[in-house]
């Protein structure tokens, strides 16, 4: 039984085979439209969520099958005090996949432990987040054509950023791939990153405070949100929410062809003037992140 807790839980040719099936989707969605007839995904939020929650969902619908779930913990029987691993192994008889989000690192890990049916992560704490990095590159796939000799600008939150951490793992693994790091002090890229990823593979790299600095050398520019709820210190957050804020005139020096993505939510590092700048793809990621889902459902079921 297959499970997906870290992108490395994926082979490079299993990754290029769902972007394969995903733009198969796009191409031919009735086709697909009873491949998971009679089966059953159940969606476990102990932490909110917009796309990662709905896109599951919309997936699973879009493949003729169907869906249940929580979206707050509250409304679960974990605020009984049910552990997480009894309520996995008791939703595994009610469904046929999981998908779950958890803040504490590591809960998916200790759930599929437990569970009779697949587990995805789809994000745990400031850890990982595997579906969200497959949406990612679905969309660099789409927009550039490719997935090496990029040069790929990762922008704000890159201490607490989940989507962060499984991007840089991810890209690692193609070649020709260089990262400007562009954060504040306080929100570096942690080294267990640096060391385990980047130094391990010799990944060219560099940090920078600026955007405006590496901005004309960029394929690709990922946003991403200072992430409130990983903060211990309210202060700390307000100093640093607004450190960035992308708008359509700092993006005259950047390349014609940039693609700007965003796993979004986004609060204030995009203003929405640049929404509707040719480069922006955010939102076209949010929708790309369903039809790799409905890839990753077919594959973790086995059905072809
Ligand atoms: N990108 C992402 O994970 O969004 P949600 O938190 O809305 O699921």
């Amino acid at each position: 039984m297959r499970n997906l807790i870290d992108i490395k839980d994926l082979s490079v040719e299993e990754i290029d085979n769902l972007i394969k099936v995903a733009n198969d989707i796009i191409a031919n969605k009735e086709k697909y439209s009873h491949k998971c007839d009679g089966k059953k995904l159940a969606t476990l939020f102990f932490e909110p969520s917009t796309r990662t929650r709905l896109s599951f969902e919309s997936a699973m619908l879009e493949l003729g099958g169907s869906v249940l779930g929580f979206s707050e913990s509250s409304s679960s029987s974990v605020s009984k005090g049910e552990s997480v691993s009894d309520t996995i192994r008791v939703v595994g008889c009610y469904s046929d996949i999981i998908a779950m989000r958890h803040p504490k690192e590591g809960a998916p890990l200790v759930a599929c432990q437990k569970s009779v049916v697949p587990i995805i992560n789809a994000g745990d704490g400031g850890h990982n987040h595997p579906t969200q990095t497959l949406t990612d590159l679905l969309t660099i796939s789409r927009e550039k054509g490719r997935l090496n000799d990029l040069t790929i600008g990762l922008c704000g939150d890159l201490k607490f950023g989940r989507t962060v951490h499984s991007l840089i793992t991810a890209m690692s693994r193609y070649k020709g791939i260089k990262f400007v790091l562009i954060s504040p002090d306080e929100l570096k890229l942690p080294d267990y990153v640096i060391e385990n990823v980047l130094k391990k593979n010799n990944i060219e790299y560099c940090e920078t405070k600026k955007i405006e600095e590496y901005l004309p050398e960029l394929d690709v520019l990922y946003m991403t949100r200072v992430q409130k709820e990983r903060f211990f210190n309210e202060d700390d957050y307000v100093r640093l929410k607004d450190y960035y804020i992308l708008n359509k005139a700092k993006l005259e020096t950047a390349k014609k062809d940039l693609s700007i993505l965003h796993p979004l939510p986004r609060v204030n590092e995009i203003n929405t003037d640049v929404d509707d700048d040719p480069r922006a793809k955010y939102f076209e990621q949010a929708l790309n992140g369903k039809y790799i889902r409905m890839a990753l459902i077919l594959m973790m079921l086995g059905i072809k």
